[in-house]
């Protein structure tokens, strides 16, 4: 990370590496719907440690589930001190990514195949968190509608 993503105080900015994911979890979601993908939400960004100017940051992104035209993408960053090559978890993240078709409206996405322990427990992870987002949207709009 350089100067110019650097924040008032002199560590890196948070809205950039919110930016970064937003990006890496856009390019899982095209990898794996084949198709040009939206961001419809972005929620859960935790920010366990700061980011130096400086450091090496890695940005992983995984399809956690796939619906019927939405996909949930985990992301999870990760800094280094290139001098010392101490590794720290510096933020997570889950996005909602929904696919579009060459007019722009939602397309369906192919099933996500879930082979291994950790993509199962990923995958039953963002089923309850999708429960909540969809709940929580429903009681709103009733809310709001009342
Ligand atoms: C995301 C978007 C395509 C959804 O369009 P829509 O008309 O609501 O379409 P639908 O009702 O068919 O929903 C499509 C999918 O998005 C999901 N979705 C819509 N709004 C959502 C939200 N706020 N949070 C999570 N998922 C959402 C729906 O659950 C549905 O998923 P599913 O098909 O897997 O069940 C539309 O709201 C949009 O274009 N938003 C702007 C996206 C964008 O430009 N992002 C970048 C910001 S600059």
């Amino acid at each position: 990370m350089g100067i110019g993503d650097a924040n008032l105080g002199g560590n890196v900015h948070g809205g950039v590496i919110m930016h970064l994911c937003d990006e890496v979890a856009g390019i899982a979601a095209v990898r794996h719907s084949g198709r040009q993908a939206v961001t419809a939400a972005m929620d859960r960004m935790t920010f366990l440690h700061p980011v130096f100017i400086g450091q090496l940051l890695t940005v992983r992104a995984t399809v956690n589930a796939a619906w019927r035209t939405s996909m949930e993408v985990g992301v999870r960053v990760e800094s280094e001190d290139i001098r010392s090559g101490e590794i720290v978890h510096t933020c997570s993240a889950y996005l909602t990514m929904v696919a579009l078709d060459d007019d722009g409206r939602p397309v369906l996405v192919p099933p996500l195949v879930v082979a291994t322990p950790d993509e199962e427990r990923r995958e039953r992870e963002a089923q309850t968190r999708r429960r909540n987002r969809l709940a929580e949207r429903e009681e709103l709009q009733r809310d709001r509608s009342a």
